[in-house]
């Protein structure tokens, strides 16, 4: 007999769709789907039925039941990329660009990216795991119930797969499900500098193959920069990657306009990250693709840069998503409806834009929304309900958490 949990009475429930509804655009972005004085029937895994209280059908006797006058019913937020398996921290960078030095001179002096890579080849992967395991009790505070974690900080074959190997533990052990990403693209390790074409060699010919067989990632993404990885060089290999099976996402046009957002589509990546500097042909681009723009205004307000063009992304009919980039350089938070406060106030975006983006499109990046990201009979039973009276509390009283209990999978895996 699987349990049955009964919530009655919510102020809102947030976040209805449609069967196959499953990712929203243009002025369809701004309904949340809302209903008042709402009700769920959760049963096992699961939704079952959800409505208003005044239409709930009998429910059986020994059900739990939660009258919740006065909070909100959300369903759970999906945090699309983030880099939350590192070891220490850059403060020390922070400090220096707070002085002028830009994100791209601290790399460039050895440090960045690179910093990150030489703490995380030197941790194991236990230790990886007790570091990250704050993070996500940390993100599921802030109503996180599923996430993209990407490797990216170790960039040889074995401190690669012991970075997914650490996701996929974490991953088993719940509650929060994890959506591994190889990033080895993230950087052309030091050793390499004078060799990149052996950093390509490795990366086609080593280290995808092996990511691929051992199922450890889902998604193979790379960082398409000025300085980083070229747009031929992204192009072979997300190429490679596409044909050994993994599906792709791109770090786009962040500091740069290099043309990611162009590839992106052009390949058929699931998304395309960051956008702070994407051109009107590569908004097009994005506009007529099924690829996500998820955008993380998180890093252009730590990096002080101008934020994504998401306005325009919108009104040209993209799929816009948002999440939080999580990661110790560019954008050290968990708090991701603080991020949703930020697309709000910084990007133009509405309250039900950006819960949308947080959740319905978020779990389209991470292809899942017909399971996740939304409430509707039949979806996983991923919800938070908060304690508050209406769901643009979450963006409006910014930089708390309004979280009251958290499930996954029907079952309450915090409380606050
Ligand atoms: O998404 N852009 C590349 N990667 C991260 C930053 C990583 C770091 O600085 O450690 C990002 O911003
Ligand atoms: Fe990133």
């Amino acid at each position: 007999m699987s349990t049955v949990t009964v919530l009655r009475h919510a102020a809102q429930l947030v976040g209805l769709s449609a069967p196959r509804d499953t990712c929203r655009r243009g002025a369809a972005l701004r309904n949340p789907g809302i209903v008042e004085d709402g009700a769920l029937i959760l049963r096992g895994d699961g939704i079952e039925w959800l409505g208003r209280t005044t239409d709930l059908p009998p429910v059986p006797a020994d059900a739990e039941i939660l009258d919740i006058p006065g909070k909100v019913v959300l369903a759970g937020l999906v945090d699309s990329h983030t880099h939350l398996i590192f070891a220490g921290s850059r403060e020390d960078e922070f400090e220096q660009r707070l002085q002028g030095v830009s994100y791209q001179e601290i790399s460039a002096r050895g440090g960045g990216i690179a910093s990150t890579v030489r703490q995380v080849r030197r941790a194991s992967r236990e230790e990886l795991k007790a570091l990250a395991r704050p993070r996500l009790e940390r993100l599921l505070r802030f109503g996180v119930t599923t996430l993209e974690v990407k490797s990216g900080y170790g960039l040889t074959l074995a401190d690669e797969i012991k970075c997914l190997e650490a996701i996929a533990d974490l991953n088993e052990e719940g509650p929060c499900e994890l959506v591994p990403t190889f990033l080895g693209a993230h950087a052309v390790p030091p050793e390499y500098h004078a060799d990149r074409a052996g950093y390509l060699r490795l990366l086609c010919e080593d280290m995808l193959p092996e990511v691929a067989r051992s199922r450890l990632a889902e998604f193979c993404d790379v960082f398409c920069e000025t300085g980083v990885f070229s747009l031929e060089e992204s192009q072979r290999i997300l190429t490679q990657a596409r044909s050994l099976g993994l599906r792709l996402k791109v770090h786009a046009d962040e500091l740069t306009p290099l043309g990611g957002a162009e590839l992106a589509a052009r390949l058929g990546a699931t998304s395309a990250d960051h956008l702070l500097c994407v051109s009107e042909a590569g908004i097009d681009a994005l506009a007529a693709s099924g690829t996500v723009a998820t955008l993380l205004p998180g890093t252009a307000f730590f990096l002080g840069l101008d934020y994504a063009p998401a306005r325009r992304l919108i009104e040209r009919g993209a799929v816009i998503a948002l999440a939080s980039d999580c990661n110790p350089g560019t954008c050290p938070t968990e708090n991701l409806p603080l991020v949703g406060a930020m697309a709000c106030t910084q990007m133009g975006l509405l309250p039900g834009e950006a819960f949308t983006a947080l959740t319905l499109n978020a779990a389209a990046a991470l292809g899942r929304s017909e399971r996740i990201g939304s409430l509707a009979p039949g979806k996983q039973a991923d919800l938070v309900i908060c304690s508050v009276p209406d769901y643009r509390h979450l963006f409006y009283h910014f930089g708390v958490s309004h979280v009251w209990r958290v499930f996954k999978r029907g079952r309450v895996v915090y409380a606050a």
